[in-house]
């Protein structure tokens, strides 16, 4: 199997700088390493330029720097899009979340029908309108399901956007009153810290899978590192207390390994300024290594 990775350097749409650190932090923590360990080709590694805080001016908007995060949700759609043409599995780094908004589109141009399971402790689905704090990693899922005004169906070849009942949830436990709305008002299915408390891990993803599988195409795993609890991930932009533990992570992603439905991946919001010892990085680079098949045995 053939794997592209797609590093995202960006930061502007995360709540404190350092994302745009991340892919940078995941290539020095081994990740090509271990894909190559794993026996998969690397076909190429591209890193899609973004501007920087310093180029930016400051931006009190109501959705912060949103001429940035639309220029790099293009780049990043474009490099996507051009990966999943040539048969490749497209390994998307962040950056804060918001370079989701970029990587859905690019996968709604070769996917007609896609699902998507978020890993996040957020729901991000706030709009330009609702949002509390202006940060745009925290609008990703309402730009990709057509909620928001800013979203990138202008491309020409962008597909449709995601259809919320193929849209599923894993470890939410810090939502909005407005996301909360919006998940009752769409039934999004939501697999919340609760729910895996309650069910187990394994229950949860089987179920997970079902949701986005259910008539679709292809299954996109978006996974933001906050999902796990901040004693496993303290790198991390947004950290909640009570998320997944180290297990619960890496079986979570190994289940997804072996239903052999995945067909993109994306790990965003690796923080480097907020970690210790590479620590983030790391069990970021062991969770790829996961879901594109590592075994214990
Ligand atoms: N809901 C909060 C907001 O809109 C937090 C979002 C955090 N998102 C993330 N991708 N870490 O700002
Ligand atoms: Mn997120
Ligand atoms: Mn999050
Ligand atoms: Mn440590």
């Amino acid at each position: 199997r053939q794997v592209a990775v797609i590093k995202v350097p960006f930061g502007l749409g995360g709540a404190r700088g350092g994302a745009e650190l991340g892919p940078d932090e995941l290539i020095t923590a081994g990740l090509k390493r271990e894909i190559a360990r794993l026996g998969l080709v690397l076909t190429e590694e591209v890193r899609v330029e973004c501007p920087l805080v310093a180029d930016a001016p400051i931006d009190r908007n109501r959705a912060k720097y949103l001429h940035e995060v639309r220029q790099v949700s293009e780049r990043v759609c474009a490099e996507v899009s051009r990966v999943v043409a040539g048969g490749v599995f497209p390994l998307v780094l962040g950056g804060d979340h918001s370079v989701a908004i970029g990587t859905m589109a690019g996968l709604t141009s070769h996917y007609s029908n896609l699902g998507v399971i978020w890993f996040d402790a957020h729901a991000d689905l706030n709009t330009e309108e609702r949002s509390l704090s202006g940060n745009m990693h925290g609008m990703s899922l309402a730009a990709a399901l057509g909620h928001s005004a800013f979203n990138l169906s202008h491309i020409p070849g962008v597909g449709p956007f995601i259809n919320p009942s193929n849209l599923v949830y894993v470890g939410l436990r810090d939502i909005d009153e407005y996301e909360k709305e919006q998940i009752r008002a769409h039934g999004i299915k939501s697999f919340t810290m609760h729910d895996i408390d309650r069910m187990g891990i394994q229950w949860v993803v089987e179920q997970a899978v079902a949701v986005a599988g259910k008539g679709s195409d292809g299954i996109h795993l978006s996974f933001d590192m906050d999902c796990l609890d901040p004693r496993e991930a303290p790198g991390v932009g947004t950290p909640v207390p009570g998320g997944l533990n180290y297990r619960e992570a890496h079986f979570a992603l190994e289940l997804l390994a072996s239903t052999n439905r995945i067909t993109s991946m994306e790990l965003v919001e690796v923080n480097p300024l907020f970690d210790h010892d590479r620590h983030t990085a790391r069990l970021g680079v062991e969770l790829i290594a996961s879901l594109l098949g590592k075994r214990i045995l």
